[in-house]
Parts: structure tokens; sequence; C-alpha cells
């Protein structure tokens, strides 16, 4: 089991009872009921009122994180489609600090519409912490409620998925509210400074780049007698593409996410390998369990991307990147070359925190600080874009591994291809889908 930052998964074993209902997954039930609820901050004083949707182990770990953040703020309301990981996230928060739990049975909601329930509740700080491919419609219902929202990466699973964020974006910039997203690097002091240097040019122009997740394996779930197809693969839900996106789009997303921000754009193409080679077994689902992506920026500079989750391998979680007059290897906040540098915590000239090294080692609380402040200041930031495209670079990733193809930006962007069903309901068949094969899976 991996012990990696991507992985705090809180297991719990007790069966609940599953309440059979069914829920549109595309729709704006919850935008076209509230309406527009204006998002009014006073600069100073206003309560934060987290909402919890998904509570699992980063749910959890992001509303703690939310909480320790700055003062002012509570837990009012929390969602999950089973009540078994309600009540083991609200045991490990009344531990953590239970002072600022304040979510009573009637503000614990689940089952497939619970996010709804959040978003109409009084919280003004909607946590998003489900697997991904719920993201677009959790994400398009917060913002249409007026919410202030801290969403976790990835954005989406596929094309219809992030074009339906991009237009999130744009009505949460008309609203004005704050949106942080969960590529932490970007709060974390060390990538910080390094990334100062790099668009102050002291490697000069960026010629080549790399970003690797290659790790051992994570957690699993086999199918439990009693299950149904939608419960297993909700439990489950990192092996099944509409649901994860698969590992390069869950996981590696983060080391993409910095060579793009390093770049000041994503990538415009891309080709693949890949395949599962050691992740064979059902309870697998359909994703893979290696990529090794080459992709190509607009000015011809190539990333070399590579995710593994297999055991006993080389592994590696970095960012490195060539410049005409130097090399730095991101992740350790290292430039060798015409200009060397490395980061220490005696660089904080000119970082406006008041803590750099909590900035450094708690980047997961750093966020929401950080987004807090934006919201109190009356001046909210929108991280959306920038993880959108993110997003799209992982996912343009795995369309063309999975296909053998070459992958434009445009195709990937404007896929039809809708991996999430469009309802879902408790006894619903769901089969899982075919493992793809490059040269024979369409790109669609
Ligand atoms: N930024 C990071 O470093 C980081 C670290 C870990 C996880 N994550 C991200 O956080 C998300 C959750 O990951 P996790 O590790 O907490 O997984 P998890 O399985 O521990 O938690 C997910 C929770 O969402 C619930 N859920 C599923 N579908 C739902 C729905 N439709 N409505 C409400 N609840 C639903 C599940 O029952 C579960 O409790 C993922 O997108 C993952 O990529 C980010």
């Amino acid at each position: 089991m991996q012990k990696s930052e991507d992985r705090k998964e809180s297991r719990t074993t007790r069966r609940d009872f599953l309440k059979a209902s069914t829920v549109a997954v595309v729709g704006g039930a919850v935008a076209s009921r509230l309406g527009e609820v204006p998002a009014v901050y006073a600069a100073g004083s206003d309560e934060i009122r987290v909402g919890l949707i998904g509570c699992g182990g980063r749910g959890t770990g992001a509303a703690e994180d939310a909480i320790k953040a700055a003062p002012g703020v509570k837990l009012v309301a929390m969602a999950d489609v089973f009540k078994d990981k309600i009540d083991s996230s609200l045991e490990n928060l009344k531990k953590a600090v239970g002072d600022k739990i304040d979510v009573p049975e009637d503000r614990q909601f689940v089952g497939l519409d619970a996010f709804e329930k959040v978003i109409s509740s009084n919280a003004n700080y909607i946590i998003l912490a489900t697997p991904p491919g719920f993201r677009p419609i959790h994400l398009k219902a917060a913002v249409a409620a007026g919410k202030n929202i801290f969403s976790e990466k990835p954005l989406a699973v596929d094309g219809p998925g992030v074009r339906s964020c991009f237009e999130t974006y744009e009505e949460a910039k008309k609203k004005g509210l704050a949106v942080g997203v969960g590529t932490q690097r970007h709060h974390q002091a060390g990538y910080v400074a390094t990334l100062k240097q790099i668009h102050a040019g002291a490697i000069g122009d960026i010629v080549a780049a790399r970003a690797y997740w290659n790790q051992g394996p994570i957690w699993v779930f086999p199918r439990k007698e009693g299950w149904t197809d939608l419960e297993w693969q909700l439990r489950n839900w990192y092996y099944f593409t509409w649901l994860c996106g698969d590992h390069i789009v869950e996981q590696h997303i983060h080391n993409l996410d910095v060579v793009n921000w390093a770049m000041k754009a994503h990538p415009v193409q891309c080709v693949g390998l890949g395949g599962r080679q050691v992740r064979t077994a059902p309870e697998y689902g359909c994703i893979y369990d290696h990529f090794a992506v080459d992709y190509e920026y607009e000015n011809g500079v190539h990333m070399m991307s590579m995710c593994r989750q297999i055991p006993n391998c080389a592994n590696s979680v970095s960012e490195a990147l060539q410049g005409t007059k130097g090399f730095c290897q991101v992740n350790r906040y290292t430039i060798t070359g015409a200009k060397p540098w490395k980061y220490s915590t005696r660089s904080r000239e000119g970082v406006p925190y008041t803590s750099e090294q909590d900035r450094e080692d708690q980047p997961y609380v750093q966020e929401h600080t950080d987004l807090i402040a934006s919201i109190r200041a009356g001046k909210p930031e929108n991280e959306l874009k920038e993880c959108i495209e993110s997003t799209l670079t992982a996912i343009m990733g795995r369309m063309a591994t999975y296909t053998g193809k070459q992958v434009t930006w445009e195709e990937a962007l404007n896929s039809q291809e809708s991996l999430v069903p469009a309802s879902l309901d408790w006894n619903m068949s769901l089969p899982v889908a075919p493992v793809a094969m490059p040269g024979q899976t369409e790109l669609r």
C-alpha cells in the first residue's frame, strides 16, 4: 500500500442500507431550484461554513485543513453516497477538531442526490471531494447556487466534462465566486519559489521537460456479496475510467500541471504507449497500470510523461525542466547551470505569508488559508482555468494511449465520448467497460 500524498484512505467495512434512488447525473436540479444566491462577503469577519461533499480520505482531510486554515471556520453539512463514510469521517473530524464540527443528523445527507442538499444548506464554502467523474455536475451546481468552492483535482474525466467545467469557470468568474483547486503545489513555498525562478529566466528558455508519477500499487476493494454493480464501482472507484479517469488523470495530473505551470501553456498534441500488464484481475476494473506519453507544446517543446502503479519497480514522483541556460529539478527546488540556485526557507523575501515553513510543509492547509483570505478580502481567487487545462492535458494523454493515435488538444476538448452515465440507479446494470486496446479503440 502506498504512503504517498494521494492516499489517506479511511477504510470502513460496515455495510449500510442503501436507499434505492435514482439521480440525474447530468443536469442542473439544484441550480434551477435555488436560482441566484449572491455570495456576499464583507472583508474581515465572515464565518466560513463548510459543506463537505465526498467524505472519504481527502474530503475528511480537506475539511480538517480548512478548519485549521483560518479562524471562524466550521463544518456544517456533509454528503456522501454511503452512510458509513459520513460516520467514519465525522468520528475522525470530531477527534481532530471537535469544537468546529456542527453537523447534526439533519445536515448529514446520504445518497446519490445528497450533494444537492449540502449545496442547498447554509454552507457557504463547498468542498468537492468525490471521485472526479461527478466533479463537473457538482461544480456546476455549486456555482449555480452562488457558493464559494474548494474542489479537489482532477476536474473531469472526459471531454464533455471538461467543456462543462470551462462553462462553469466563466459563470463563477461572472458571479465573482472564489474557487480553489487541489493542485496544492501552487500553495507550496518551494514550488512557488522555484517556478518564480523559472519565470524570471533562471534556466533560459525551456527546451524539454519531463514529468513522472511512478509508484507501487494503491488500495483496491474486490467485490463483496450483495453489492450491486453501482455500489461496487463506487466503493472501488479508482479502477473505473468513468469515475477516476484512469491514474494518468487522477494522480499524474499533479506533475503535468507543474510543467504546464512552468510553460505557461498546455500541450497541443501527444502520442502515448501504455497498458495493463500486472493489474489484470477483475477487481482492477478497466484501467491501465502504466502510461508513457510524449506531449508537444505549441512552441515545439516536448514533455516526456510517465506514470505507473506497479510494485517492485523504480519509483519517482518528479518534474524536471531543461533550459537553454540551465536545468531545474523542480520537485527538489534546485537549478544548475549558469545561475545555480537552491530553495531554502531563507529565500522567503517577498512571499507574503505568515509562516514560510507552514507554507512549505502544509500546502493542504495553505491552499485553504489563501482561498479564505481571498474571500475575506473581497478579492476571490479563481484557480479553475489552469486546473481544467491540466485535467484535459491528462485526458488527452489517456485518449492517445488508449487509441494508439496522435491526439490533438482540439480533439480531446471536442470529444463526444461521455464516460459518465446520464443517470444512476443503485440497481442498474453497469457492466465494466472493456479495457482499451490501442489500434482498435476508436477516438471519439
Ligand atoms: N490533492 C491531492 O493530493 C489529493 C489527495 C487525495 C485525493 N485527492 C482527490 O480527492 C478525490 C477523492 O479522493 P479520496 O482519496 O478521498 O477517495 P475516497 O474514496 O477516500 O473518498 C471519496 C468519497 O466520495 C464518496 N462519493 C462517491 N460518489 C459520490 C457522490 N456522487 N456524491 C457524494 N459522495 C460520493 C465516496 O463514498 C467516498 O466516501 C479524488 O478526486 C482524488 O483525486 C486529491
